[in-house]
């Protein structure tokens, strides 16, 4: 193998750049040639294509997002652009592609796989949603992300006697929200896995703000509702003064944290090590502190990856 691809694909996450920093610098010290897609299977699509070089990847490690930019490819999901991405691909020569992105993106490295082009996937997404991984590129980042938001929050608050609806992503999956929550020290939980009880919510609300707290915070995931909705049906009910907040993209950017740049490291130079040997369509993850490596047949067939019920639960006890 001499000529190998590697693209950025669906939402960006912190570590990305550290991943691909450790694609390439594990890949040219293997010998191989690295060609970096630019701004996902689009640009596979597009040939958007350069050589990447060790000084290529200099000083990206601390930063957000992804130099080769991404991007949804809503053409990958057609045949005739299958097929022209698999054509692209071969006619620059390139023998393994190297996929970093979320369940969508995942799908579509399946895709390219069976195509005849080997291919590793790196589950990239901060949304925790992707099974055969114990957590994802980025989840870390963004969890910090989101605690040193409520941490904020919660100063003003309880300058107020306020509480806080807060949305946080992560598509139809809860893990940001409940980790986040038990990570923050918030009070409610609102998660697409589990059903909740607005009254009994807006009277424990209520208990407190009688008890004399200074703030409370509700964080809602997408997928379990608008936190604007919510607000309205608990405002007026509940004592304290209620304010909304969507954290939306800020979520998503700002510098890895270590544990997001180890993962990068770990992930990059797995995919490299695996295409060499031709251990491929398959997806690497982390399970506890081990490498694995699962097929991406089985990955993309599996359905978003259940939250531990330890993690509501705990939530739950903890916000009393
Ligand atoms: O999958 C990552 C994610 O950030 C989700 O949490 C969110 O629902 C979605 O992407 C937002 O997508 P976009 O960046 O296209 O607005």
């Amino acid at each position: 193998m001499k000529r190998v691809a590697v693209l950025t694909s669906g939402g960006d996450c912190s570590g990305m750049n550290a991943t691909l920093r450790a694609v390439v610098r594990a890949g040219r010290a293997s010998g191989l040639e690295i060609i970096g897609i630019q701004k996902g299977f689009q640009g596979i699509i597009d040939r958007l294509y350069e050589t990447l070089t060790t000084r290529s990847v200099s000083n990206i490690l601390q930063r957000g997002g992804t130099f080769l930019q991404s991007a949804r490819c809503k053409e990958m999901r057609t045949e005739a652009g299958l097929n022209l991405a698999s054509e692209n691909l071969k006619d620059l020569g390139v023998e393994g592609l190297i996929v970093i992105g979320g369940d969508g993106s995942l799908k579509g490295a399946y895709a390219i796989h069976r195509q005849g082009i080997p291919v590793i996937g790196i589950p990239a997404s901060i949304d925790n949603d992707i099974p055969f991984t114990d957590v994802s590129l980025g989840v870390d980042t963004a969890l910090n992300n989101i605690i040193r938001a409520v941490d904020n929050l919660k100063d003003t608050a309880s300058s107020h006697d306020r509480a806080f609806v807060v949305e946080i992503m992560g598509r139809n999956c809860g893990y940001l929200t409940v980790v986040a929550t038990i990570a923050a020290g918030a009070e409610y939980s609102l998660i697409p896995e589990e059903p909740y009880d607005l009254e009994q919510i807006c009277s424990d609300l209520r208990r407190r703000y009688q008890e004399g707290r200074s703030n409370s915070i509700i964080m809602v995931a997408e997928g379990a509702g608008k936190a604007e909705d919510i607000a309205s049906q608990i405002k007026d009910r509940i004592g304290f003064e209620t304010r909304v907040i969507v954290l939306g993209h800020y979520q998503r950017g700002g510098s890895p944290s270590v544990y997001d740049r180890l993962l990068g490291a770990r992930f990059g130079q797995a995919a490299i090590e695996n295409l060499m040997i031709n251990n491929t369509g398959k997806m690497i993850g982390i399970q506890g502190s081990s490498i694995i490596l699962t097929d991406l047949l089985t990955v993309t067939t599996a359905g978003i990856r259940p939250i531990n019920p330890m993690f509501p639960r705990l939530a739950n006890q903890l916000s009393v």
